[in-house]
């Protein structure tokens, strides 16, 4: 899906299940709520927020969160993403997050994001994460160079 044929009920659908999320948000030690929504193959929206942890490292973050409740629901594609950060600041997906995203995301797959207060700028998959490892590089397992 490019861009384009993101339909604006589509967007609208995605930024009110992150917002949802958002307030679920369990972040007591960083207290950067974020809240994260997937649209699957489907035309389904599945939401993931970051739940932290007293032995820091064992969080996770939203977009985790939210491909688990995808492929959870049967969901096997992201048709776009996006992710919602706090404060009046929008951001991008953190870098394990987009190898995650890669997974399910074509390379011109939407990623949007946003604010709790306003949208922010619109990338692609390929744009976060150029020449991404993927799944489609395991299908030339068992060959030798
Ligand atoms: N966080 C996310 O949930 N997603 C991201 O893409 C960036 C960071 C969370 C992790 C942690 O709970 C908090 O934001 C501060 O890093």
């Amino acid at each position: 899906m490019s861009a384009r044929s993101l339909s604006k009920d589509q967007q609208q659908a995605l930024l009110d299940a992150a917002r949802a999320a958002q307030l679920k948000a369990y972040a007591p030690y960083s207290k950067f709520l974020v809240g994260a929504a997937v649209l699957d193959d489907q035309g389904r929206v599945h939401a993931g927020c970051n739940v932290e942890n007293a032995a820091y490292p064992e969080g996770v973050c939203a977009e985790a969160g939210a491909l688990s409740a995808m492929v959870l629901a049967g969901g096997q594609r992201a048709r776009a993403v996006l992710v919602v950060g706090t404060g009046g600041e929008w951001i991008t997906p953190c870098g394990g997050c987009r190898q995650r995203l890669r997974e399910f995301c074509a390379p011109d797959t939407p990623i949007l994001t946003a604010s709790d207060v306003a949208m922010g700028p619109q990338f692609t998959m390929a744009q976060l994460l150029p020449g991404g490892f993927g799944p489609d590089h395991l299908e030339a397992k068992g060959t030798k160079p």
